[in-house]
């Protein structure tokens, strides 16, 4: 962090970052002490990584952990122009190393920053000097949550692996959604695939996807939030759909000229019955997200096939059918299907042909497999 560090940092050889590790690490080693030499070699990898993974910060000092834990700039970018018009000042009581914390103070919020780790906390300070940052723990904040609004993005990571338990995250669920709505307003960021049960009571649930990656469920509590809202959030798409939004009529169709498949914000919000309704589609099962209509209606929180076939399914009637209409599986697709799409490819074997998609899903309790053209709006 030191203004030597930094210019030694800012003198490394451009593109070093694509040196192997021992070249990196000999080069390093000629200049500088064998400390500094390492710390300045970490710097460089996981400045690289933050760069394949997100573009990069330019002038942010990382560890792998932070790196690693650091919300995706999209996604904090996006809770801080929801937090913005709020005028509160910003808590983030687990600030990591200012990914959150970075996108408020750029949307012109006053932030302060609460972490447990020295180092990260060090690090947080450094990244977006326009924070307070404190070391401290976010269940005894030093500052009165009442006036402020406050973000709580739980640790995952046990001291082997990720943990999937909410009670095991750091802090604990139960006790950082108190934390949270103990606060003026307040936003906790949770896996996409949290169980329902662990959402408070009159919470706001975005379920916010990025390109292909669902990133996380935001759950909103206290001022300006809409109490049991669920809402699928689409960034890349710039496409939002929520439970508030007419609902498609009980029951469901068979498979008509055009096929829907939802995006998995969609699904995970539970909002496959509203998307129908937008698209002027019906469900082709109860249980499954695939959609049907007469129209081919394009929307980005799903794509669009138009119908080729419906085959009840076996390997040999589909691969049979497959190989005399010339139809090549390009793209495998599965819902409440038992065979994984790479497995299924390896039993039907190549095939030549004009590229189409399978959507291998259970219709009325029978295994089915829906030939589509993937359709795409010019
Ligand atoms: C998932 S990371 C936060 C990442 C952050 N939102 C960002 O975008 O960079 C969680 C952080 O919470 C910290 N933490 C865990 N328990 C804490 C506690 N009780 N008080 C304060 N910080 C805590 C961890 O050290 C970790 O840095």
């Amino acid at each position: 962090m030191s203004a030597r560090g930094r210019a030694h940092l800012a003198s490394l050889p451009p593109g070093c970052e694509g040196f192997d590790p021992v070249q990196l690490s000999t080069l390093l080693r000629r200049s500088f002490a064998p400390g500094e030499a390492a710390a300045l070699g970490e710097q460089v990898v996981l400045h690289a990584r933050a760069t394949a993974r997100f573009g990069g910060e330019a002038g942010w000092l990382f560890t792998a952990e932070g790196l690693e834990m650091m919300t995706h700039p999209l996604v904090a970018a996006r809770r801080a122009a929801r937090l913005a018009p709020l005028g509160l000042p910003v808590a983030d009581l687990t600030c990591g190393i200012g990914g959150d914390l970075g996108a408020c103070a750029d949307a012109g919020l006053r932030t302060i920053g609460v972490e447990r780790d020295p180092v990260t906390a060090l690090l947080a300070a450094s990244n977006v000097p326009g924070a307070s940052v404190v070391q401290g723990d976010a269940l005894r904040p030093p500052l009165d949550l009442a006036g402020v609004a406050a973000i709580i993005d739980p640790s995952r990571r046990g001291r082997l692996a990720r943990t999937f338990d909410p009670m095991a995250f750091a802090p604990p669920w139960d006790l950082a959604v108190s934390q949270v709505a103990s606060a003026r307003a307040g936003v906790l960021k949770a896996p996409p695939g949290i169980d329902r049960r662990y959402l408070p009571p009159g919470a706001e649930v975005e379920y916010v996807q990025l390109g292909r990656s669902m990133r996380e469920a935001s759950v909103w509590v206290g001022a300006e939030t809409s109490p049991g809202l669920r809402r699928a959030v689409l960034l890349s798409g710039n496409a939002t759909l929520d439970s508030a939004s007419p609902e498609a009529p009980a029951g469901t169709a068979p498979a008509g000229p055009f096929v829907f498949d939802p995006e998995s914000c969609v699904t995970l919000a539970g909002l496959v019955r509203q998307l129908a309704s937008r698209l002027g589609a019906r469900l082709l099962d109860e249980r499954v997200g695939y959609l049907t209509g007469p129209v081919a209606v394009f929307d980005p929180l799903c794509a669009t096939f138009a119908t080729l076939d419906v085959i009840p399914f076996s390997i040999s009637r589909l691969k049979e059918r497959l190989r005399n209409l010339r139809w090549a599986p390009a793209e495998i697709r599965r819902r409440a299907f038992p065979i994984e799409p790479d497995e299924l490819r390896r039993l039907i074997g190549r095939i030549e042909g004009d590229a189409v998609t399978l959507l291998c899903t259970t219709l009325n309790g029978q295994k089915t497999v829906i030939v589509g053209r993937r359709l795409v709006q010019r």
